[in-house]
């Protein structure tokens, strides 16, 4: 891996307050931040994954299966994130994961249906991740065309203030290259009323200052290093260790 993007620096500290048993994410690439998470049990969601990392990659294994590769493996469903559930479901319906992290299509409906279906598969106390909440460049906080060589922030920043609106507490990291927000699962999400309110509250056409205005006021900000601290309450006062139902 070339020079660690700073984020990684932030999921690693969030991994070691968590102390996940079971991470999930959506959005694998390379599997950096897969690597980050130090849980036994560690699945990746992507259909076009590249990762430097041991994988299991039958849609059906079981918890051995994965373990038993060893540290640093990871189960890979190789799958768009709409599409993944039902392989997800056995393995996950007894095993909650603890840590779940956002980062596939960064298109904010993707990640509105992204944070529902996690929703299914983590535990009651755990720890919601996303990344790209804060447009790297003007033209970012608008949707121009996606390129893959370029990075691209899409509109994933609608989603902080249409949590924020759902009473949702979002806590922003801006971290480089384009922020990370954090928030406890919610006790129940409506998925069709956040794709609602997504519109109602936001627009697509937003310029840049829009944009930052409306994550900087729905979100607290704060830098990487009170991150862990922010969290490490959360699981004290909700009583959360592991986090599975
Ligand atoms: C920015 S990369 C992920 C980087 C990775 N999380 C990391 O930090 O190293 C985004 C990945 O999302 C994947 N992706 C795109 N659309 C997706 C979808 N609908 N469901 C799941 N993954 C998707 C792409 O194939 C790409 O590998």
């Amino acid at each position: 891996m070339p020079a660690s993007p700073p984020y990684l620096g932030t999921l690693r500290r969030l991994d070691q307050v968590i102390r996940p048993r079971t991470y999930i994410e959506v959005g694998v690439d390379r599997g950096w931040s897969l690597a980050a998470s130090t849980a036994d049990v560690r699945v990746g969601i992507d259909p076009d994954p590249h990762p430097d990392l041991p994988t299991v990659t039958t849609d059906t294994p079981d918890i051995d299966e994965i373990i038993d590769r060893g540290p640093g493996s990871a189960w890979l469903v190789r799958r768009r994130s709409d599409d993944a559930a039902g392989a997800l479901h056995d393995l996950l319906k007894r095993r909650r994961a603890q840590f779940a992290f956002v980062d596939g299509l960064h298109l904010a409906d993707q990640v509105i249906r992204d944070i529902a279906m996690l929703r299914t598969f983590t535990g009651r106390d755990a720890i919601f991740a996303l990344h790209d909440v804060i447009p790297i460049q003007g033209g970012m906080s608008r949707l121009p065309p996606r390129r893959r060589d370029q990075a691209w922030t899409g509109d994933v920043w609608r989603v902080v203030p249409t949590l924020a609106a759902m009473g949702v507490d979002v806590v922003v990291d801006p971290v480089p290259p384009s922020g990370l927000a954090i928030f406890r699962r919610p006790d129940t999400f409506d998925r069709d009323a956040a794709l609602r309110l997504l519109t109602i509250r936001t627009r697509v056409t937003a310029t840049w200052s829009e944009a930052l205005d409306q994550v900087m006021s729905s979100a607290l900000m704060v830098d990487d290093h009170l991150i862990a601290d922010f969290v490490a309450a959360k699981v004290r006062r909700t009583g959360a260790k592991s986090g599975d139902t």
